[in-house]
């Protein structure tokens, strides 16, 4: 029997940020007494934690008790029929960055499961699956959040809604998406001073860990139109696809099908007269070039890549890997919305993610 109050909280995914969450939901089970909030499931893709009579697993414990689980996750289908079953309502908490969990959202919320996550695949997939979540979500009145998907724990998707919810009209959104284009270029171009070579900014970015194992699934720019389509279908344009507008991709044509990151690594340096050009054009014209998405609500169109900027400007300016978004909207004129700081890292991305768990049970609890 569920207590009075009862959530159920099942985890998919325990890596940086699945780890950073549950630190974050054991603090909340505590402060949050009014609603009892009960891990049922955890897991990566190797193992999974779970009682069949869905009685709790200590959240203090879950990490070490998921390592010493030997059982193997059951498939996603069973899983959802697992926590469909359950004697409260459940909110799953997809920690993963899996295609596969994020095509089963209309499955998991036509069932009344809601979910919350950092996992942008699912919104920034066909605009077939971005329809079919909400309508899932729609009918069967469970509820569906990612603040996370968009600049980490920084409050990006949220804002955007109110702008919309609330009657203003989006005219531009414009922004710095990716931590590390922008520790690349605040590095490689800065404000003041010469900067460094494009091929040593990248393995420097790569030794410090701001980069994906291979940098070229960072510099394709994929992960950056993946943020601007969220960003688009949240303020009305119902964009296809992450591939449907002009992305500009960093990697030279002649290193897109070398074999490891490590050899792309290595021959980087033969391409750094061409990135050195781009550079020096900029500040010919008193500027500096950055990497950066932009959606034109008027011309309906949105792009990713190299853009130039006056020293003044507060992308200019941007600090380390942070990330900057501007909202320019009718009532805010010339004088731009802007929301700047981290955009990456374990517990600020899951802040974003707690926050979206609040939304939820503030609505289903
Ligand atoms: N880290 C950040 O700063 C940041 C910022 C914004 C958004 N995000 C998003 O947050 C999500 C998590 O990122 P992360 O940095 O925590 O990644 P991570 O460290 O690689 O952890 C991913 C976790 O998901 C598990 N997993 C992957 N596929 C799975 C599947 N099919 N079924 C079950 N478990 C699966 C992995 O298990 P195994 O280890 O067994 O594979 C691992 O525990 C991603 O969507 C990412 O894009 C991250």
């Amino acid at each position: 029997m569920a207590a009075k109050n009862q959530v159920f909280i099942a985890i998919i995914g325990a890596g940086g940020v699945g780890k950073c969450f549950l630190g974050q939901l054991a603090k909340l089970a505590v402060r949050r007494p009014s609603t009892k909030l009960s891990l049922c499931y955890i897991s990566t893709s190797k193992k999974a934690l779970f009682n069949n009579d869905y009685s709790e697993i200590s959240i203090d414990n879950a990490i070490s008790s998921l390592s010493a689980s030997s059982t193997a996750p059951p498939s996603l289908p069973d899983v959802v029929n697992y926590l469909a079953a359950a004697p409260s309502k459940v909110v799953l908490v997809d920690n993963t960055s899996s295609q596969d969990i994020a095509d089963a959202y209309p499955l998991i919320l036509s069932r009344g499961i809601s979910i919350v996550t950092p996992n942008k695949k699912a919104f920034s997939g066909s605009n077939k699956l971005w329809q079919d979540i909400f309508a899932a979500a729609q009918s069967s009145g469970a509820k569906v959040y990612h603040e996370s998907s968009v600049g980490a724990g920084l409050p990006v998707i949220c804002t955007l809604k109110d702008l919309v919810e609330t009657g203003d009209e989006v005219t531009k959104i414009e922004g710095v998406f990716s931590g590390t284009m922008s520790f690349l270029f605040n590095s490689f171009a800065p404000t003041t001073g010469s900067g460094g070579q494009w091929s040593a900014e990248v393995k420097k970015a790569k030794e410090l860990g701001y980069t994906e194992p291979d940098p070229r699934d960072d510099l394709n720019g994929l992960d950056v139109a993946r943020k601007l389509t969220i960003l688009a279908r949240l303020s009305g344009l119902a964009v296809e696809s992450p591939t449907s507008f002009p992305v500009q991709s960093l990697i030279p044509k002649e290193l897109e099908s070398v074999a490891s990151g490590d050899e792309f690594l290595e021959r980087l340096p033969e391409f750094d007269s061409q990135m050195e050009q781009v550079k020096a054009e900029a500040q010919r014209e008193g500027k500096v070039v950055r990497f950066v998405g932009s959606i034109d609500m008027a011309t309906k169109s949105v792009k990713v890549g190299l853009e130039k900027f006056d020293l003044s400007h507060p992308i200019a300016a941007l600090k380390g890997s942070d990330n900057i978004i501007s909202f320019y909207t009718k009532r805010y004129g010339n004088s731009p919305l802007i929301v700047q700081g981290a955009g990456a890292g374990g517990e600020v991305t899951a802040m974003g993610v707690t926050a979206d768990l609040l939304r939820v049970l503030s609505q289903i609890s």
